[in-house]
């Protein structure tokens, strides 16, 4: 075992090459490879020498202990100072145990559930030798085209921010030393979400005031929760790529929010320089890149090959280096890993902890709560008592239902929604059909699944259409124009709809998808999202009632791909639409579509009703530092008990810059027995009231606004109240 070491003092006896190294991360390949003496093609094309890989101070993309053992080992037979090695992956939404995408966590509305997800997920991730993770991914997205939606909680900026929050509390649990806990990083700082036309890596140009109001607050929500690291974007910030922007990374990440942290790069990010047009060479892009403040060069190479020369030739500040590696040195040392570099992985405790029974069930649960029921015309729940169900579509026994980043989850450990469903009621009254592909099938195939399916649906009392975005049609270099059901799904569904029985969708997909026609027809829908290894049971759950539906959609789910971006905290326009039916030629409207989206943020439905009573202030005007209290009861007046989801609201009516048509200020997760009534309480504050005015100020003005409560950022009852 490694001995306790004194930060400065390792610094002080390190070559200069050795602190490069610190700043280098690859992959686990390169470690095996030369190991055994074989030079690899990303060897020579990143460059990377022999030298440079036994310096290296980090690793990503992998996990397991007998790998990252294996590595740890044969890192530490090499390297002279015996630093021992950081094993960083892409943890997302669980390891071994898969939970639904991030996107589907947003649903949840519940910040306890969110941090359980993160618990189990650093408690296996640990075991299998991870000690970074990077996430969350906090990147606040308004274009469903942009296939990386899925990674995040959705478009709102408070909401956001508190998931961002949970999901840190639950990685770190508030001590990275301690076994179990895993450093987080946070992602992709700045504004990746904002990318021009949803296409992937492409051009973001947003305002620094659209950027502080609404896409920074979740980073440093990360950052304040303490956050250990923080990963750069491939994006352009004001015209410089993230990775080369001084004033993101030294400026606002350093200077204004005091993140003390590691830096890191994305993905050859640094190179990236380049092709963004400025850096004129790897050279140029490494200087700029440590300038600018990333600490860490993943996977360009960019740093191990030109770092040294730079500072020998005095173009790059010899203290810049030190800082940055004292950084690393200093996560190393949190992580408590110079004590013992193999600290908390152990090929034992994986066995026992990696998708034991207990983090199966809360996965089930978290899936349950992530489940949002678009539309019911009393089709659901099912009765158990039923005497034929027919499950159709390709999602109907598919079990690729985990998602983008889910490498060590397992296909086949997960519970599709025919097993789900056979669980709950048994195989016999069950029927399967595919009735088509998500893509590539020809019209003689169709037409055979088809006419089976319609067999299938005829003898059936109720039918499952379980449809969905092929499941490599998200996530990373994932972008679409067309945000349809791909393939035949719509016309399997319409055909099978025409013959009247029960029937619900089940929407299996990373993204708010185009289904304006189907959310006509349909009788009942369930957006699913992919909902990990318990996935089939947690639907299962839902469709039988023994958990009610109580999710909401945290982005906005468009009339048509033509409205897109379309959100709900927008602004107010000079012209705006009079109301939805509206005729009035010279407003801001298209002649062809609505302005609102089909279904809006923050709506969900359940099988239990709800009343809300009228909003009820203790006082309407709001002084200084005192508060208002917001009060309202609600009551389920519904059959069932459920949980139900209360939001509230706020706009400024008249500020001095233009201020958002309304903005999440609270929420509040409320259960509710059947007949049982509570109150939900929010206070109103000044802070809640705070935005950039002209000069830049984070302020509150004075004079009226409105506060908004109720089940959606649609339909919401209205009080006024004055600041003074
Ligand atoms: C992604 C990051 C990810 C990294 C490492 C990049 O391509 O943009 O989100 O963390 O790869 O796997």
């Amino acid at each position: 075992m490694a001995q306790k070491v004194n930060i400065e003092e390792l610094l002080k006896s390190m070559t200069l090459k050795e602190k490069i190294g610190q700043l280098t991360q690859l992959a686990p390949f390169f470690f095996k490879d030369s190991a055994k003496g074989i030079v690899t093609g990303p060897m020579e094309a990143l460059g990377i020498k022999d030298s440079d890989i036994w310096n290296a101070g980090s690793v990503l993309g992998t996990a397991g202990a007998e790998e990252t053992i294996e590595i740890q080992k044969l890192y530490l037979e090499r390297n002279e100072k015996k630093i021992p090695l950081m094993f960083m992956a892409d943890i997302i939404h669980g390891y071994r145990t898969i939970f639904p995408i991030p996107l589907a966590l947003g649903c949840t509305w519940d910040e306890n559930l969110v941090e359980k997800v993160a618990r189990v997920s650093a408690i296996e991730a640990s075991a299998g030798g991870v000690h970074v993770t990077f996430s969350p991914m906090v990147d606040l997205v308004r274009d469903p085209r942009w296939g990386r939606v899925m990674e995040s909680t959705g478009e709102d900026p408070y909401l956001n921010s508190v998931m961002a929050r949970a999901f840190v509390r639950g990685y770190q649990g508030g001590d990275i030393s301690k076994e179990g806990n895993i450093a987080s990083c946070v992602k992709h700082f700045a504004a990746y979400g904002a990318v021009e036309g949803g296409r992937e890596y492409n051009t973001v140009d947003v305002s620094e005031r659209m950027l502080r109001e609404f896409y920074l607050p979740s980073y440093k929500a990360a950052i304040d929760e303490g956050c250990k690291m923080v990963m750069t974007s491939f994006n352009i910030v004001n015209s410089i790529p993230s990775s080369g922007n001084k004033w993101l990374l030294r400026g606002i990440l350093r200077g204004e929010w005091g993140f003390d942290g590691v830096t890191i790069s994305d993905w050859g990010a640094i190179k990236e320089l380049i092709p963004h047009g400025v850096a004129e060479d790897e050279k140029e892009a490494a200087r700029k890149a440590i300038q600018a403040g990333v600490d860490i060069d993943m996977m360009s190479g960019c740093y191990a090959k030109h770092l040294e020369e730079l500072v020998e030739e005095g173009q790059v500040d010899i203290k810049l280096i030190d800082e940055a590696v004292y950084r690393v040195l200093k996560l190393k040392e949190e992580l408590g890993l110079f004590e013992n570099p193999f600290k908390g992985v152990d090929k034992e405790k994986e066995k026992r902890v990696v998708l034991c029974e207990e983090h199966r069930r809360i996965a089930r649960e978290v899936a349950a709560a992530s489940i949002v029921l678009l539309k019911n015309e009393n089709v659901l729940p099912f009765n158990k008592d039923i005497k034929k169900l027919a499950i159709i579509g390709p999602y109907a026994d598919e079990h690729a239902i985990l998602g983008p980043w889910s490498w060590q989850g397992r296909w086949e450990e997960t519970v599709s929604l025919k097993e789900g469903i056979i669980n709950k009621i048994g195989e016999s009254k069950v029927l399967v059909e595919k009735g088509c592909e998500t893509e590539g099938e020809s019209d003689a195939q169709y037409k055979e699944s088809l006419k089976k399916a319609l067999k299938a649906a005829s003898e059936a009392d109720a039918v499952i259409l379980a449809l969905g975005e092929h499941y490599d049609m998200s996530g990373e270099a994932r972008s679409r124009a067309f945000i349809t059901l791909p393939g035949r799904q719509e016309d399997l569904a319409r055909e099978i709809i025409k013959l009247r029985k029960p029937t619900v969708v089940i929407l299996f997909n990373g993204r708010p998808l185009e289904i304006r026609e189907l959310y006509k027809i349909a009788p009942a829908v369930l957006e699913a999202w992919f909902p990990g290894t318990e996935g089939g049971n947690a639907i299962a759950d839902i469709l039988f009632a023994d958990k009610i539906p109580s999710a909401k959609l945290t982005m906005s789910f468009p009339y048509t791909v033509g409205q897109i971006p379309v959100y709900y905290n927008h602004f107010n326009t000079g012209r705006p639409k009079p109301s939805e039916d509206s005729t009035e030629r010279f407003c801001s409207h298209y002649v062809d579509i609505p302005n609102a989206p089909l279904l809006p943020f923050g709506f969900g439905l359940s099988y239990t009703q709800y009343e809300y009573s009228k909003i009820e202030l203790d006082k309407n005007i709001l002084h200084g530092n005192d508060s208002i209290k917001a009060t309202v009861k609600i009551k389920n007046v519904g059959k069932y008990p459920g949980d139900e989801i209360v939001q509230l609201y706020i706009r400024d009516l008249t500020a001095s810059v233009v201020r958002p048509v309304k903005e999440l200020k609270g929420f509040k997760k409320i259960h509710l027995e059947v007949g049982e009534e509570k109150e939900a309480v929010f206070e109103i504050t000044e802070d809640m009231l705070r935005f950039y005015n002209e000069n830049m100020e984070y302020i509150s003005e004075k004079g009226k606004f409105l506060l908004m409560i109720g089940p959606n950022s649609r339909d919401l009852q209205t009080v006024e109240f004055e600041y003074r």
